[in-house]
């Protein structure tokens, strides 16, 4: 079955599914994007992944093109056509297309807004979170406005390949302190001798993770202590577990980081039990 795309209005299969080449995305990156979780045909929390849209919007000057109910249908359609059970949703909005001009374009340009999903093998997500990941750190070179969910991911992207040719899954960003902000595409955690729960507070700094919230909500009804603190990279390499958390992960258990031992070298119970509850807390809708 070919995927299926939308595209500012219409359903395409992919290899028909483009956008301009003077779109402002692709020209400058002036766009903002959201993934989503699918599971057993649903969206999880969507709620909160519009909002985090509609913030991101707002903070670069565009408001959502389309009502927050028209855009649902579309993204349920988008699953519809893919036939996707388990998998991500992606969408992106950008400033739309006009003749290249760092500034904004004229009143009344529409933004382009894509639409895509894809299956993702659960099983194969679960199996590796049996084994747990390895991260390496990398500095953090990113701007100052990681809060808004931009496209702009060029010092993600490389984060990411150095972590792949160190033979790591993520790499997390640690800021010129030493303290760790977040991953390329994840937030950060770890969790102490003493069983404390450590992410760094969601304050300029770092994405405020969907995925982090709701595993915070998962860690206060198991009764877990939880600080919302910095955390450097000495204290996560000493400690008892560590995980990080995102749409397309979940919680991930990481066993290494910079190639030394976390821990046992397995899987935490933390980490295991915030991603065995984590779909009671998180939303699910039709
Ligand atoms: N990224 N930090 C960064 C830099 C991210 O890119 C992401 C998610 C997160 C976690 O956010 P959430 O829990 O809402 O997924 C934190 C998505 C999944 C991506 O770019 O693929």
């Amino acid at each position: 079955m070919s995927r299926v795309a939308y595209v500012n209005g219409r359903y395409l299969p992919h290899a028909r599914a483009t956008v301009h080449i003077e779109d402002r995305g692709y020209q400058f990156a002036d766009g903002v994007y959201e993934v989503c979780e699918v599971r057993e045909g649903q969206l999880v929390d969507e709620r909160r992944h519009l909002e985090r849209l509609d913030r991101s919007l707002a903070e670069i000057g565009m408001r959502l093109p389309m009502s927050r109910a028209a855009l649902r249908v579309v993204l349920r359609e988008t699953l519809r056509r893919n036939r996707v059970h388990d998998g991500l949703l992606y969408l992106q909005v950008t400033r739309g297309v006009a003749p290249r001009d760092h500034g904004f374009p004229p009143l009344g340009t529409r933004p382009s807004i894509v639409v895509t999903a894809r299956a993702v093998d659960r099983a194969k997500a679960d199996t590796s979170a049996e084994v747990g990941i390895a991260v390496v750190t990398v500095p953090e070179n990113r701007w100052e406005r990681v809060d808004i969910k931009s496209i702009a991911l060029l010092p993600n992207v490389l984060a990411r390949q150095a972590a792949r040719e160190k033979g790591a899954r993520e790499a997390w960003f640690v800021d010129k302190d030493g303290f760790v902000t977040e991953g390329s595409s994840s937030n950060a955690w770890i969790v102490t001798a003493d069983g404390t729960i450590v992410t760094r507070p969601a304050t300029p700094g770092i994405l405020k993770g969907i995925t982090r919230a709701v595993a915070l909500e998962v860690a206060a009804k198991q009764g877990l202590r939880v600080e919302e603190r910095p955390f450097s990279v000495a204290e996560a390499l000493k400690a008892r577990e560590a995980f990080l958390t995102a749409a397309t992960q979940i919680v991930m258990p990481v066993v290494k980081i910079d190639g030394q031992q976390i821990g046992d070298g397995r899987p935490g119970a933390v980490a295991r039990a915030l991603r065995a509850r984590f779909h009671e807390s998180a939303e699910r809708g039709p």
